[in-house]
């Protein structure tokens, strides 16, 4: 291949554990190569698992958090760090707790506060400061989305305050007890925040995916189709299951 080719590397595995298990390997690896990895994590059940395994590869001793710097990609807005809801009480609840991460090398956007452009600003200066993000981990949503970035006419470069479509509002319905308490919107690294990662893992599972699959790796880049950016960024690599995958 050319030095510099456009490269998406697709994996395909057999079902959901198995992508989980891949994933924390790749995830795990970058860690033991560069202790002070700055790591993009993304919530949704999708990672799930592969936090669990990350978290036993950590209690095994196989893996140190304890130089990692993290920046996670959205947060809830109006939902405050406690919510069972929030990307803030998730993350603690499926990976910080179980890991010797330092609590001051944890970045989420906040979902309160006012002043939201300087948020948005102080979250990428974050980022840059820590000296970018070295592999970022993105699930995607059925609608294409990366991040809270949304499919619509125009995309936004750097950390925003988004609106969610009605289609992730219903997605997203399925963790509140009644649509009314379904947050409308959040804060989110943009698309430029995303693809400025010097690697991106990509994890999709089910078939509620593959369309999206589909989509992003159909040859066109669209802002209909957020993901769909990453066939521009030089090192991706999309970990599918064969039901995301069927669609290729
Ligand atoms: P999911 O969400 O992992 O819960 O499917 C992914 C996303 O919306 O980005």
């Amino acid at each position: 291949m050319n030095e510099g080719a456009l490269t998406v590397r697709i994996h395909v595995v057999e079902n959901y554990p198995e992508l989980s298990l891949r994933a924390a390997g790749i995830v795990a690896s970058q860690v033991i190569l560069k202790e002070d990895t700055v790591l993009g994590l993304a919530t949704g059940s999708t990672p799930e698992e592969m936090y669990r395994e990350l978290a036993q590869l950590h209690r095994e001793g196989k893996v140190d958090f304890s130089r990692v710097t993290t920046f996670n990609l959205d947060e809830y807005r109006g939902l405050d760090p406690g919510h069972p809801q929030s990307y803030h009480y998730y993350m603690r609840q499926h990976f910080f707790d179980h890991v010797n991460i330092k609590p001051e090398n944890i970045h989420i956007p906040p979902g309160q506060g006012a002043d939201i452009p300087t948020i948005c600003q102080d979250y990428e200066q974050q980022i840059a400061a820590a000296g970018g993000i070295d592999l970022q981990v993105l699930g995607i949503g059925v609608n294409g989305h990366i991040g809270f970035n949304e499919p619509g006419s125009h995309l936004q470069t750097e950390t925003h305050l988004v609106d969610l479509t009605a289609e992730t509002i219903k997605a997203n319905s399925r963790f509140f007890s009644t649509p009314k308490e379904v947050p409308r919107q959040a804060i989110t690294m943009g698309m430029g925040s995303i693809m400025q990662a010097r690697r991106i893992l990509l994890l999709a599972s089910g078939k509620s995916k593959s369309a999206a699959i589909r989509d992003t790796l159909g040859g066109r880049v669209t802002t209909a189709v957020p993901a769909s950016f990453l066939q521009l960024h030089r090192r991706v690599i999309l970990l599918l299951d064969r039901e995301a995958a069927a669609l290729l």
